[in-house]
């Protein structure tokens, strides 16, 4: 099927409804060319734009205002903090506080710049011509000429209050970047060579809880294949340490077929098949939550570090540096899984202060 582009079947109209200029030539789909530009209430009020520029400047001495707070933050917040925040629940005060601020600084500067530019700046439209990719030297002179022109009229060297503004808060900005090296230190020292396993004894053992139904769990409901978390008992999730005390306390518990586990003293940490490692990763210390039950393989998600769990949780892939520590359990009269000590190892990162 064609198209009859004849002559008379083209528009004849010369402009819109809208007062759009539009171009007098035979393309069928001409240029509607650009709206009529209407002046806004900053342009023809000099009050209105007096107070654009004050919003402006608000929101940057805000920005200003956050990156201090960002850094006091750093003073204010012992590491260990732990507040309440709606409608998140328990997190840690430094990093809620940290991140706040940083957040507000940042969206201040963009607000703050969004809003100039659409209440101060001009906003003529200028149509751009198609040109060939490699400037000649004429309209690279052009394009200098417009800079300046664009900064005569963004009104960055009349409008002091907002480019002084401005600049301070471009200025402050960086430094929570520098103040966030201080996260680099302190090392942990004998912080990671305790858990809240370490109150267990063979006489006074410690039950293992299912971090989801927070019951007790029976050695017969774990099943082959299975992968459950655990904490110790007495660890609630309302207490004021808890982030704290879960990030070395944390346990992941398979069962495999006895048969199956290479490393006979593995076995001997662990109660007819069921064995319980840390949960937290050797390399830096994130959450390990993938297991793959034919293989065996529990798989960090962060830099994928692979520990074989049928093995000594050896590391077979991956930047970790040493196996999963162990913790040995049992059961009590009523067979319910309790550990008996602490873990075999120092939980977490592979410090090279690391040793017990
Ligand atoms: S934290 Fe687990 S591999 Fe990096």
């Amino acid at each position: 099927m064609s198209h009859d582009i004849s002559e008379e079947n083209l528009p004849e109209s010369h402009g819109d409804s809208h007062g759009h200029a539009v171009a007098v030539h035979d393309d069928p789909f001409a240029d509607p060319g650009l709206p009529v530009h209407q002046p806004r209430r900053t342009d023809i009020d000099e009050r209105a734009a007096q107070r654009a520029e004050r919003q402006v400047s608000l929101m940057f001495v805000v920005s200003m205002l956050a990156t201090v707070g960002f850094i006091a933050s750093y003073v204010i917040f012992p590491i260990d903090k732990i507040v309440y925040v709606f409608p998140i629940g328990k997190v840690s005060a430094l990093n809620f506080a940290l991140g706040l601020t940083l957040g507000v600084a940042l969206f201040c500067i963009g607000a703050g710049a969004v809003h100039w530019a659409r209440t101060l700046m001009s906003d003529h439209e200028i149509p751009a011509e198609r040109h060939p990719i490699e400037a000649d030297d004429e309209l690279r002179a052009d394009v200098i000429e417009q800079f300046k022109t664009g900064a005569g009229e963004s009104g960055f060297g009349r409008r002091k209050m907002i480019r002084n503004t401005l600049i301070g808060s471009m200025a402050l900005v960086p430094l929570s970047g520098v103040v966030l090296l201080r996260d680099l230190g302190p090392l942990p020292e004998q912080k990671l060579n305790h858990t809240g396993w370490e109150v267990a004894t063979p006489q006074k053992p410690l039950q293992l809880i299912n971090m989801n139904t927070n019951e007790p769990m029976k050695a017969e409901d774990i099943i082959v294949g299975s992968l459950t978390f655990a904490k110790p008992e007495g660890l609630e999730e309302d207490a004021e340490d808890f982030q704290v005390q879960i990030a070395k306390d944390a346990l992941m518990l398979v069962r495999i077929a006895p048969e199956d586990i290479k490393d006979t003293t593995s076995r001997d940490l662990g109660f007819e098949g069921i064995l319980a490692y840390s949960k937290i990763c050797t390399h830096v210390g994130c959450p390990i939550s993938l297991y793959e039950q034919q293989t065996h393989h529990a798989l960090c998600p962060c830099h994928q570090s692979t520990f074989d769990l049928a093995d000594g949780a050896r590391v077979i892939f991956g930047p970790a540096g040493h196996p999963l520590p162990q913790l040995k359990i049992t059961t009590d009269e009523r067979g319910f899984l309790v550990a008996t000590g602490d873990f075999d190892e120092p939980v977490g990162p592979s410090f090279w202060e690391r040793k017990r």
